[in-house]
């Protein structure tokens, strides 16, 4: 099991803690509000703490739950704090108001450029985004796609995965990250006009399953 931090408050960040937590893992709440912070972890329990923005994170792995445009200025505020770590980057970077791409440039993404501020000895994955955090937080076995390079680092990021009652699908180094960040948009437009809600999930059928 790992220690987790997770920077940000709102939904994401309670649902992911709650099954971090069911899965064995130290939670750490990172937030701007400390009060708020305390809350969401006396709520989510499983001996989860919080601490102010001010404090690095202390966790192996720092779950990014903030909206896409803060993600990197939120790296970079921690400066040289986060070597070492892994970062997983869980931001949808859409305008749901035209449903016309994403507000980074298309050979690049959200992770990419996080990739782009840390150090070498840090470690970026994108995972999660492609999750409704509604579905989420039902605590059913899904289909987690995320991506990011090979190395130890992938291993640690697909076991902290499964402990979360996940099935960790890889889809590719961190290049793939942007794909990760389109297949958001994706899973929005099905919601919209295929199925015409959002309870459901992305599912990768292996050759067993069909
Ligand atoms: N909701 C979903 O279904 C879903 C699914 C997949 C991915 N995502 C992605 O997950 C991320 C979080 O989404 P959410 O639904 O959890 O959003 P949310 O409920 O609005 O929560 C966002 C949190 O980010 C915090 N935050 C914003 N800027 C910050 C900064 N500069 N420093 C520290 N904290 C900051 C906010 O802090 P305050 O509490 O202080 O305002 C808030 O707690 C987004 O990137 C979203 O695209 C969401």
């Amino acid at each position: 099991m790992a220690s987790i931090s997770i920077i940000g408050l709102g939904n994401m960040a309670k649902v992911l803690g709650d099954r971090a937590v069911a899965g064995g893992n130290t939670v750490e709440f990172v937030g701007r509000d400390t009060d708020k912070a305390s809350t969401l972890a006396r709520t989510v329990g499983g001996g989860s703490t919080a601490v102010s923005m001010d404090a690095a994170p202390s966790g192996d792995i720092v779950i990014l739950a903030v909206p896409w445009q803060n993600a990197v200025p939120v790296v970079q505020q921690y400066g040289t704090a986060l070597d070492g770590k892994i970062i997983i980057d869980i931001s949808n970077t859409f305008d749901l108001s035209d449903y016309g791409g994403r507000h980074v440039a298309a050979e690049t993404s959200v992770a990419q450029e996080i990739a782009e501020v840390t150090g070498d000895s840090t470690e970026v994955f994108k995972a999660f985004n492609t999750i409704f955090g509604a579905v989420l937080s039902r605590n059913e076995q899904l289909d987690a796609l995320f991506a990011g390079n090979e190395g130890p680092a992938k291993d640690v990021v697909t076991s902290f995965i499964e402990s979360l009652g996940l099935r960790a699908v890889y889809a590719g180094p961190l290049v793939m990250a942007r794909v990760l960040e389109e297949t958001g948009l994706l899973v929005m437009g099905l919601g919209r006009w295929g199925e015409k809600n959002y309870d459901f999930s992305l599912a990768v059928r292996r050759g067993t399953d069909v």
